[in-house]
C-alpha cells in the first residue's frame, strides 16, 4: 500500500468528570480491586453524567483537537464518529456534532465497536489518497455506561465512558505510513450486546441492550490477531520494529497490551498506557491515550507511532503514522 500525504494536526479530549473507582465497584458486585488491578490493569473510569450525552463529549474533543491544528470548522471536509454507543440510533453522532461544530461538510457514523477508530484511520486514509479531502475530524465517542449489565461483574469493571478526536489534514511528505483493517464475523458470539429490538413484527422495543463477554476467549483471539497485526503493518510500512517510537493501543487488558509490546521488543515506557484512569472506553481509547501522550509531552512531533485495536465483530487493524 502507498504512504499518504496526510499528517494529524491536532489532537483533543473529554472525559467525565464523574470517576468510578474499584472499591466503590466492589459495593455494587462481587469483586476487588486488587483483581481487577491484577486481571485487568484498571483503577477507575470515567462515568458520563445525563447532560454528558456521546454528542456533547464527541463534541468538546473536537473543539479541542481544531483549536490544536489550528483548522476551522468550515475547513473540515468530512467529519466521521467512531462508536458504538449512540445517543440514539439516528441521526448520527457525526452529524449533531457537525452542527454543534457549525461545520458543512459531509459526516457519518462508523461502527467498528472497540476497532472503530484504526477503521476510521483507514477510511480517512483513502480520502487522501483520492485528494478528497484536506481535513478530516476523526473522533472516538463512547458512552459504554449505558450498555453496561450493572449486576455483571465480568464485564462492568471494564468499561468508561469518554471521546478522543484527531484532525487529520494534508501534508507536504508523506506521514501516514501505512494502515490495515481486518475482520472476522463467524467470532460474533463471543462479544457481543443483547438486542434492543424484538425480532417479531410490530412488537417494537425489548429490552435494555448490555455487553456480554465470552472474556477469556476473547482475551486469546486478541493476543493473537494482534501480534499477527503488528507484523503485517510493520512490513507494510517498510520499518523495522525499533523504528517505532511509540505503541499506542487499543486499551482493554494491560495483560494484552504487554504481549503486543512484547512481540514489538517495546519496552512498557514506549506504551501509551491510559486504561489504569479510563478503563476501556472502546472506540475512543486510541485517540484518548493519543492525546493523554501529546498533552504529556510525551508524544513528539517525529515520533513513529503504531496504534492497533481489536474489538467485538471481531474486527482488528493497525496503522503507522509518524506524528
Ligand atoms: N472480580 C472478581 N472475579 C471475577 C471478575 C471480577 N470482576 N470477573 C470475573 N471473575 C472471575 C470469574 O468468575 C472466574 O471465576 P471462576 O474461576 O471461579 O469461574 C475467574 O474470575 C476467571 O475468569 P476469566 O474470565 O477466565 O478471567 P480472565 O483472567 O480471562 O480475565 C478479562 C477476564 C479481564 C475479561 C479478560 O479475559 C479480558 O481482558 N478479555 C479481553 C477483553 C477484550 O479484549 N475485549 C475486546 C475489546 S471490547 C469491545 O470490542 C467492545
Amino acid at each position: 500500500m502507498s504512504k499518504t500525504k496526510a499528517k494529524i494536526s491536532g489532537v483533543g479530549s473529554y472525559l467525565p468528570q464523574r470517576i468510578l473507582t474499584n472499591a466503590e465497584l466492589s459495593k455494587m458486585v462481587d469483586t476487588t480491586d486488587e483483581w481487577i488491578r491484577e486481571r485487568v490493569g484498571i483503577s477507575e473510569r470515567h462515568i458520563a453524567t445525563e447532560h454528558e450525552t456521546n454528542a456533547f463529549m464527541a463534541t468538546e474533543a473536537a473543539k479541542m483537537a481544531l483549536e490544536d491544528a489550528k483548522v476551522a470548522a468550515r475547513e473540515i471536509d468530512l467529519i466521521i464518529v467512531a462508536t458504538s454507543t449512540p445517543d440514539q440510533l439516528m441521526p448520527g453522532v457525526a452529524t449533531q456534532v457537525q452542527a454543534a461544530l457549525g461545520a458543512s461538510c459531509a459526516a457519518f457514523d462508523l461502527n467498528a465497536a472497540c476497532g472503530g477508530f484504526v477503521y476510521g484511520l483507514h477510511i480517512a486514509k483513502q480520502f487522501f489518497d483520492t485528494g478528497s479531502a484536506r481535513n478530516i475530524l476523526l473522533i472516538g465517542s463512547e458512552r459504554m455506561s449505558r450498555v453496561m449489565d450493572w449486576q455483571d461483574r465480568s464485564t462492568c469493571v471494564l468499561f468508561g465512558d469518554g471521546a478522543g478526536a484527531i484532525v487529520l489534514s494534508q501534508s507536504e511528505t508523506p506521514q501516514f505510513l501505512a494502515s490495515q483493517i481486518f475482520a472476522d464475523g463467524a467470532q460474533r458470539e463471543l462479544l457481543y450486546t443483547t438486542p434492543q429490538f424484538s425480532d417479531e413484527p410490530f412488537s417494537g422495543v425489548c429490552c435494555p441492550s448490555v455487553v456480554k463477554m465470552q472474556g477469556n476467549r476473547v482475551f486469546r483471539w486478541a493476543v493473537e490477531k494482534l501480534e499477527e497485526v503488528v507484523e503485517v503493518i510493520l512490513e507494510d510500512a517498510g520499518l523495522k520494529q525499533d523504528q517505532i517510537d511509540w505503541l499506542v493501543p487499543h486499551q482493554a487488558n494491560a495483560r494484552i497490551i504487554a504481549a503486543t509490546a512484547k512481540k514489538l521488543n517495546l519496552p512498557m515506557e514506549k506504551v501509551m498506557l491510559t486504561l489504569v484512569k479510563h478503563g476501556n472506553t472502546t472506540a475512543a481509547t486510541i485517540p484518548l491515550a493519543l492525546a493523554e501522550g501529546v498533552q504529556s509531552k510525551k508524544i513528539k512531533r517525529g515520533d513513529v507511532l503504531l496504534f492497533e485495536a481489536f474489538g467485538a465483530g471481531f474486527v482488528w487493524g493497525a496503522s503507522i503514522i509518524k506524528f
